[in-house]
């Protein structure tokens, strides 16, 4: 169906019937299931059914050429629906049944339980988004791993920034924001040894092109690529050049930890210099400006205290008091 309302042309329920040689109301049932997906899907009786913007499909030789590496360097999977695309990947790490050779990249044009940081869901239309997860393995162990989510936020401000899309910035430790509305977002989990090895299931949703139903559902200011460039960006460009970004910056971080990118982070940082309130898990509200990050790319506040560094918590600008 939604290939064929893919050519942006209106088409009468009648002869999407005879096309699919189905009943009027099979027709009517598939265009209730794709706005359950949240295809912005047009159905205006009398003048036909259309899709409100064309869907450029994920393809994976597509986006293996765009990466331009070794077709061997990942293990690209594309799935239409699945459940989350960091499950799907943690539960083969659980049965131990990951090629190590390359690093598995799962992407899917919709999940149905899409998960983000702090238990929050993550939702996105069919088609509306990027939303993929990578397996990676590092010698090192899971101590030494803080400062990874960071770094990932700069592999996708790099790739986005080569849009020249202005003021896409990080908010700590790695919300993607642009004009501070969310635009992408970075969900890591990691299994392993303390000492190593150990593995990180990365996982990435990028909106590109959120449909009009979705965006209340969503529950906090967001934005997408479409409507901060004009333009639908082929998701399988951005796909390709960001799993190649990702292979440098986790090479890097393999090497040489999160202080080699420590510089390049902080010019990327919205809130730097700002006073915030960091409200930690505890409930606890610490009020300071922004100093940076450390090593391990905790957040530093200048408080009343002194300088202060905190590894979780979420940060909000402070409002002033006129
Ligand atoms: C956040 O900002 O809260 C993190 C969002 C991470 C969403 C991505 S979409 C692909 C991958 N699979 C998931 O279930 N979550 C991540």
């Amino acid at each position: 169906m939604l290939n064929v309302l893919n050519d942006g042309l209106n088409h009468s329920a009648n002869s999407l019937a005879k096309y699919f040689k189905c009943s009027l109301a099979s027709i009517h049932f598939l265009v209730s299931q794709l706005q359950k997906y949240n295809v912005d899907v047009v159905n205006i009786d009398g003048y036909g059914i259309r899709l409100n913007k064309p869907i450029v499909w994920l393809d994976t030789e597509l986006i293996a050429r765009h990466t331009l590496m070794k077709s061997e360097r990942f293990d690209l999977r594309l799935f239409d629906i699945i459940d989350s695309t960091n499950n799907y990947l943690l539960s083969q790490l659980k049965r131990n049944t990951l090629i190590q050779r390359s690093s598995p990249v799962v992407i899917a044009e919709f999940q149905t339980n899409g998960r983000g940081r702090e238990g929050r869901i993550w939702q996105c239309g069919f088609g509306n988004g990027l939303m993929f997860s990578l397996c990676w393995r590092f010698e090192k162990g899971v101590s030494d791993l803080s400062g990874l989510s960071l770094v990932v936020g700069i592999a996708i401000l790099r790739v986005l920034r080569s849009y020249s899309i202005p003021n896409i910035n990080i908010k700590w430790p790695n919300d993607i924001l642009c004009n501070y509305y969310k635009l992408a977002g970075i969900l890591i989990e990691i299994r392993g040894e303390v000492c190593g090895p150990s593995c990180a299931v990365i996982g990435i949703g990028i909106n590109f092109n959120l449909s009009k139903s979705i965006i209340p559902l969503i529950g906090q200011r967001v934005t997408d690529l479409s409507s901060v460039t004009g333009n639908l960006i082929d998701r399988n460009l951005v796909l390709g050049k960001l799993l190649s970004e990702l292979y440098n910056v986790l090479d890097d971080f393999a090497y040489y930890g999160f202080s080699y990118f420590k510089k390049e982070w902080i010019s990327y940082h919205s809130y730097e210099g700002c006073e915030v309130d960091l409200i930690i898990p505890n409930g606890l509200t610490i009020t300071g400006i922004v100093d940076g990050v450390t090593d391990d790319g905790a957040i530093c506040l200048l408080t009343l205290e002194g300088r202060k560094s905190f590894n979780v918590g979420n940060i909000s600008i402070r409002p002033r008091i006129q």
